[in-house]
């Protein structure tokens, strides 16, 4: 295993797009932010450098990073933030993950700007299980927003309603041909007739899963989240922000210039309805003067729910005797968690939510407050007080939680920054609820410090005496991000085996500002090698 060095130097930088400069937040001045690559088991060992005027932390999205949870990076979840003018080195130890995850901020809304890929190439034993590429290309959906991403934030926070919509879309950094004054804008990716190619697609959306599609193309599935899947074909794909999908694309039609397309998949109201796009280019293609006469892909509509759970229900671990699954058959730990909006009163009635109330978000009903100092930190140096170890294993009341009109005195939550101890090497199953609490809509969940197999999933309530029946302990897919359905429940298991502090969140990011998020403990073994690491000498202070 080899070690790899880089320095990230986080600071403004002017940058134009639909016809407006901006300064944004970037590493090292680039927007998508540098590619990683690494081989299966390497350490990379990053130097972030805080030269911008706000505070900042690097998280590194789907790594295990087992026993050594210093360097995970969410705000006053692992660490404090890198202050202006600061620095701390990031040591970040892969372990099985291969394929595709992804670096983002994770101070705020941040990411929007500072995020990149994490390409990790299989050792040499193994190599890919599926045909090898001819190359390999990475594909980030994202957004762009005219305004600043911090007064996007702070606007809303202040009128307790929904967040602003962005100004566009964007591919690899490009919002493409049909917004206002983008046409030059356009990502294009080139390709020879023949060839095929891996793409890495990583979704960097704020607050949306993403549907993807190629005109004429079909795609062969063949990763997400760090891990390879049972390929599969399809002619669209879907995308959770936090998500990554790996794919294979063939370039086998006549040789010419097609459209490639990505829009919303929105569930509840507040949508951006438009739709970014970029070019498909085989190198004996003549350019065509005008984009906009190019035919674009047909996408599944914004609300089309069925294609949403459709796609992410074909995902399969590859389940061979290379990539086998270690899917815990017993449970140790079992929990039910529901996953609402909600609403609080505001003075005078003087907010933006349904009845003139404040929106904020919750697990089991307990919408998150954030400490002000790191929880691991506290936890790891016995300091009382940060949080409270009473996260309830199950919902406070029992109601219809899909039912169309929730009792309105169902949708206040309690708050808190409340922990769930695990006990080392206990086998969880978690049941995520969605509910119809002020409004349904899908949520991406997100558990940092380990990934889970997805065993089941559905519409309406959860059921616990006939759902379990029909989990799939043979090939379940094995993730760190998975939309759990609108009105609709997701189970998922995990073994308990990386001792550190792990938050859980909804990675829709205004459903993180409302506070959809709680903290995972997992307790040390006893035996060698299963315990919590010391943190490194510059570890960040409050
Ligand atoms: Cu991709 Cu907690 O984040
Ligand atoms: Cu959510």
């Amino acid at each position: 295993a080899t070690t790899h060095y880089h320095n990230f130097v986080v600071q403004n930088t002017e940058y134009g797009k639909l016809c407006t400069n901006k300064t944004i937040l970037t590493v090292n001045g680039q927007f998508p932010g540098p590619a990683i690559h690494v081989t299966q088991g390497d350490t990379i060992v990053i130097d972030v450098v805080n030269r911008a005027n706000q505070n900042i932390t690097i998280h590194w999205h789907g790594v295990t990073q087992h026993r050594y949870p210093w360097s995970d990076g969410p705000e006053y979840i692992t660490q404090c933030p890198i202050k202006p003018g600061g620095s701390f080195r990031q040591k970040i130890v892969l372990g099985d993950e291969v394929g595709t995850l992804w670096w983002h901020a994770h101070s705020d809304w941040s990411r929007n700007t500072v995020h990149g890929p994490l390409i990790i190439y299989p050792n040499n034993t193994k190599g890919y299980p599926f045909p090898k590429p001819d190359a390999e290309i990475p594909l980030i959906l994202g957004e762009w927003w005219k305004s600043d991403i911090q007064a996007v934030v702070s606007e809303f926070k202040q009128n307790g309603g929904d967040p602003n919509v962005s100004d566009a879309f964007l591919m690899n950094g490009q919002p493409g041909f049909l917004y206002p004054c983008s046409a030059q804008d356009t990502y294009k990716l080139s390709v020879e007739y023949g060839k095929r190619y891996l793409i890495r697609m990583v979704n960097n959306v704020m607050n949306n899963i993403m549907f993807f599609r190629i005109a004429n193309h079909t795609v062969t599935v063949v990763g997400s989240d760090g891990a390879y899947l049972k390929p599969f074909t399809s002619d669209y794909i879907t995308i959770s922000p936090g998500q990554t999908i790996d794919f294979l694309l063939e370039a086998n039609q006549p040789p010419a210039l097609y459209a490639m397309a990505a829009k919303a998949y929105a569930s509840a109201a507040t949508y951006d309805n438009t739709t970014t796009t970029a070019l498909l280019q085989y190198s004996t293609a003549a350019a065509i003067p005008d984009l906009t006469t190019l035919p674009l892909p047909t996408l599944p509509e914004y609300n089309d729910t069925a294609s949403s759970i459709g796609f992410t229900g074909r995902l399969r671990s590859l389940a061979s005797a290379d990539h086998p699954v270690d899917v815990p058959l017993n449970v140790t730990r079992s929990l039910l968690f529901t996953l609402s909006i909600n609403t609080l009163p505001c003075a005078n009635n003087s907010c933006a939510g349904p009845f003139g109330e404040r929106l904020l978000a919750s697990i089991n009903n307990v919408t998150f407050d954030s400490p002000t100092t790191a929880i691991l930190d506290a936890y790891y140096k016995k300091i009382h007080g940060v949080y409270t170890t009473d996260f309830p294993d199950d919902p406070p009341f029992v109601y219809n939680y899909t039912e169309n009109f929730v009792p309105q005195l169902l949708w206040t939550p309690s708050n808190g920054t409340k922990v769930i101890v695990l006990d080392y090497n206990s086998t969880v199953e978690l049941v995520f609820q969605g509910t119809n609490a002020v409004s349904g809509i899908d949520h991406p969940m997100h558990l940092h410090g380990q990934s889970f197999y997805v065993v089941g999933w559905g519409l309406g309530n959860f059921n616990a005496t006939t759902d379990p029946l029909n989990y799939n302990l043979v090939d379940p897919p094995f993730q760190n991000t998975i939309a759990v359905p609108v009105r609709g429940w997701t189970a998922i298991r995990f073994r308990a085996v990386n001792p550190g502090v792990w938050l859980l969140h909804c990675h829709l990011e205004r459903h993180i500002s409302w506070g959809m998020e709680m903290v995972f403990i997992t307790k040390d073994g006893k035996g060698p090698g299963e315990n919590l690491l010391p943190p490194p000498p510059d570890y960040p202070k409050c």
